[in-house]
C-alpha cells in the first residue's frame, strides 16, 4: 500500500523558502546501486570495507584499491538515475531555494540534472593526485594501475572520502550553512548513522526547521514539526511533487 503523504508535509513544502535535503545510499538503491557493503560480492566477498577503503590500503595496495573503485565506477555508469533523482531536479524548479548534500559518490545526482549538488563524501566519477590533492575527471589507465599523476608522477586515487580521513572541508561548511538555513530539511535514504553527516537533520530541526526521514528504517509518524516516513524514495518522492504542485505531474 501507498504511504499517505502528511498533508503538513505537503503545506510545509508548498511554503517553504529554503529546502535542504541530506541523500545516502537508499536513494541510489532504485538504480541498482548495490550499497558499500552489498558491493563486496563475487570477487571481492573476502574483503571488508575497512581493508579496501582506507588510504594505508591504498599505500600496501594501490593496483588492488584502483581495481576495486573501477569495478565500482563501472556499476555506476550502467546504471540510471532512478524517479526520486528526478523529482529532486523537478523540486529545484519549484522551491525558491534549494540545497542538495548527498553522501552518495556515484554522481547521479548530477547525472540527473540537479545542480551544485554538495557532495560530502567525494565522487568516484573524479580522481585526484595522491601527492598534492589536484583532481582530474578523465584519466589514462593504459599508463599504469593506477595510473600516474601526469603532472607529478604520483599515483592517482578516487576522489572520496576514506575510512579516517576528513571531509571535505568546504562541502561541509556549505552542508551545515544549508542546514542552519533552511524551514524545511528532508533526510532520504540515508541510515544516518555516518557523521557528521548524520548531524544535520538535528542541526536544522533544533533551529526549528520542519524535519522529514525518508527511508526504509523508520515506521510512520508525526509528532510536532517531525515526520518519520517509511517509503521508497522513487515511489514517494514524485507523489510528494505531485501531491505539493498538481502541474507537475
Ligand atoms: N528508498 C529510500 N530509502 C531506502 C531505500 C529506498 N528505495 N532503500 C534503502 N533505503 C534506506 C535504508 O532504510 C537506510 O536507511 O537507505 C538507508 C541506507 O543506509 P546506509 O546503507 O547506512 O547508507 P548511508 O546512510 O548512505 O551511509 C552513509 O556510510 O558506508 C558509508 O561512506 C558510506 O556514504 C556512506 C555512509
Amino acid at each position: 500500500m501507498e504511504t499517505p503523504i502528511p498533508t503538513g508535509l505537503i503545506t510545509a513544502l508548498r511554503t517553504a523558502r529554503h529546502v535542504t535535503i541530506l541523500t545516502g545510499a537508499g536513494v541510489s538503491a532504485e538504480s541498482g546501486i548495490p550499497t558499500f557493503r552489498d558491493a563486496l560480492q563475487g570477487l571481492w566477498a573476502h574483503f571488508s570495507p575497512e581493508e579496501l577503503a582506507t588510504p594505508e590500503a591504498f599505500q600496501r595496495h594501490p593496483r588492488l584499491i584502483w581495481e576495486w573503485y573501477a569495478a565500482r565506477r563501472n556499476d555506476v555508469q550502467a546504471a540510471l538515475p532512478n524517479p526520486g533523482h528526478l523529482a529532486l531536479v523537478a523540486l529545484a524548479r519549484y522551491v525558491p531555494r534549494l540545497s542538495l548534500i548527498t553522501q552518495n559518490v556515484d554522481g547521479l545526482h548530477t547525472r540527473a540534472g540537479s545542480s551544485d549538488v554538495i557532495e560530502l563524501h567525494g565522487t568516484i566519477m573524479r580522481v585526484r593526485c595522491s601527492a598534492d590533492g589536484t583532481t582530474y575527471t578523465q584519466w589514462d589507465e593504459q599508463a599504469g594501475l593506477p595510473p600516474p599523476c601526469p603532472d607529478c608522477g604520483a599515483p592517482l586515487r578516487p576522489d572520496v572520502v576514506w575510512f579516517g580521513e576528513l571531509l571535505p572541508e568546504g562541502a561541509l561548511i556549505r552542508a551545515r550553512e544549508a542546514a542552519m538555513q533552511c524551514d524545511l530539511f528532508l533526510s532520504i535514504g540515508t541510515s544516518g548513522q555516518v557523521e557528521p553527516a548524520a548531524s544535520l537533520p538535528r542541526l536544522a530541526y533544533n533551529r526549528g526547521a520542519v524535519l522529514a526521514v525518508i527511508n526504509l528504517d523508520v515506521d510512520d509518524r508525526v509528532q510536532g514539526h517531525y515526520y518519520a516516513i517509511h517509503a521508497r524514495s522513487g515511489e514517494f518522492l514524485p507523489r510528494l511533487l505531485a501531491a505539493t504542485w498538481p502541474e507537475a505531474a
